[in-house]
């Protein structure tokens, strides 16, 4: 099936997630890459984490799109991305390994900005300050995975302190730099109270530069290359990271991470505008999940909770840390698929609500003082006290993970799929109910709404 319904929509299309992260974008990303000829990644960094599993090899990807596992795509990590250079390294070297080629087919914008690590030093100590100053685990903190992602994006608002990757490829360049910037950070993490280890221009350039020189091959001016395809008739897929709910400016802030995780991210982060992507997937776990702090209105700190993030597996990909789990949030769904101009949803881990007698779906939020809303409102104290509204849908027993199309699925998963449909006002055009490649079906019509 085409993914374009009409002939004079571009053929370019974004996949992004409609949660708090971890919905299984990295499998989707997996299985539409067939369709187009490159993958864009715009945001983030190794914060991220996608798992895809290809037979019995399971990999677990950072900071390259999962479309390097497709023979003949070009990955381009954008402008927008942030990138940890010895990180991104060792995921090559981690893929060679297992007999994944890397060469024309890994791009790197010469523009995106690099994580040093001090900046990981640095997101790590204000972590730790702001717990003690709370004086309670998880107070007042974000949360973070500290992989110096708040601090190089800080550094690239800031302008002065930042390093680009194009810095990398030329040692003086980045020794001067790196001279103005050494100083500065070792008196800023002193005044977060980190034990300081000096930090030692030389050293830092020379390390750096090496790592530039092993990348040198794929550092390349993005833009245009991404531009040349596209007027080549290839065809583009944009490849979200963390996801929308995380996004700096539309997502649960402060809880969030610093970039435009959104489809919004995607013209900065990419140097392509928006009207160029004809088609976003919006993708939807079965049920909610996030890591780190911040309002979660449907959160489960019970045994349906536990029982969710066993059988959904639910531990971070990036820092193994186990997930907060619960119900589904339609609220937050139909808000991100709004910010994010969803055109579809593909729903992910439905098989792990087998087995309950009855789900739920929060339509609204009840406010502190009893007043209902259904609107999403992206800011933390704004939320605080908010309780869900649930509508309450009949389980099923039987096991997902053999269904391969819709009207395999028991009658109570098809109403449950229905109604995030009529709720969210997009088809959910894609199902996954397990790990695997082939686990994944694809739906041209409408679920039957019926309870
Ligand atoms: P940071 O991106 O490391 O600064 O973390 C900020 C917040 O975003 C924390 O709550 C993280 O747990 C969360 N976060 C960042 N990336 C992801 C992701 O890919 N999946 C889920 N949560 C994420």
């Amino acid at each position: 099936m085409s993914p374009f319904q009409h002939h004079n929509v571009p053929p370019h299309a974004a996949v992004v997630g409609l949660q708090w992260g971890d919905e299984g974008k990295g499998k989707i990303v997996d299985l539409l890459t067939s369709r187009f000829d490159c993958i864009v990644r715009y945001n983030g960094g190794a914060n991220a984490g996608h798992t895809v599993q290809v037979g019995s090899d399971r990999y677990a990807l950072h900071l390259i799109p999962s479309g390097i596992l497709s023979p003949g795509k070009v990955n381009i990590v954008g402008n927008g991305v942030v990138v940890d250079p010895e990180k991104l390294l060792d995921e090559v070297e981690g893929l060679r390994k297992r007999g994944v080629a890397i060469g024309d087919n890994l791009r790197i914008s010469d523009r995106a900005h690099v994580v040093m690590p001090y900046h990981k030093e640095q997101d790590a100590a204000l972590e730790e300050l702001l717990e003690k100053k709370s004086g309670k685990t998880g107070a007042g903190q974000i949360g973070t995975t500290r992989r110096g992602i708040g601090p190089a994006y800080s550094d690239k608002v800031r302008r002065s302190t930042a390093l680009r990757m194009g810095d990398l490829l030329d040692h003086a360049l980045l020794l001067r730099k790196l001279e103005t910037i050494c100083g500065l950070r070792m008196a800023e993490l002193e005044a977060l109270g980190a034990s300081v280890t000096p930090l030692v221009p030389r050293e830092l350039a020379d390390r750096f530069a090496a790592a530039g020189e092993r990348l040198r091959p794929h550092i390349t001016d993005t833009v245009y290359l991404v531009h040349d395809a596209m007027k080549d008739g290839r065809t583009v897929l944009f490849e979200g990271a963390n996801a929308c709910l995380l996004d700096i400016d539309h997502g649960t802030f402060p809880y969030v991470t610093s970039s435009n995780c959104s489809t919004l991210g995607i013209p900065a982060g990419s140097g392509v505008p928006g009207r160029m992507i004809g088609k976003v997937y919006g993708i939807m776990k079965a049920y909610s999940t996030r890591v780190g702090g911040g309002p979660f209105v449907t959160e489960l700190l019970d045994e349906t909770g536990e029982r969710i993030r066993k059988r959904g597996r639910e531990y971070g990909t990036t820092t193994g840390r186990p997930r907060r789990c619960g119900w589904l949030d339609l609220v937050a769904v139909k808000y991100s698929a709004m910010v994010c101009g969803a055109d579809a949803i593909a729903c992910t881990l439905l098989d792990v609500l087998s087995g309950f007698d009855e789900l739920k779906i929060c339509v609204g939020y009840r406010r502190a003082d009893g007043t209902i809303t259904d609107r999403f409102i992206p800011d933390a104290e704004r939320m605080h006290g908010f309780t869900p509204v649930y509508e309450t849908f009949a389980g099923w027993e039987r096991e997902l993970t053999t269904c391969t199309d819709r009207e395999d699925l028991p009658r109570e998963a098809q109403a449950y799929l229905g109604f995030v449909e009529q709720f969210v006002g997009i088809p959910v055009e894609l199902v996954s109910v397990g790990p695997e490649r082939t686990q994944t079906f694809e739906s041209n019509e409408r679920f039957a709404v019926a309870r």
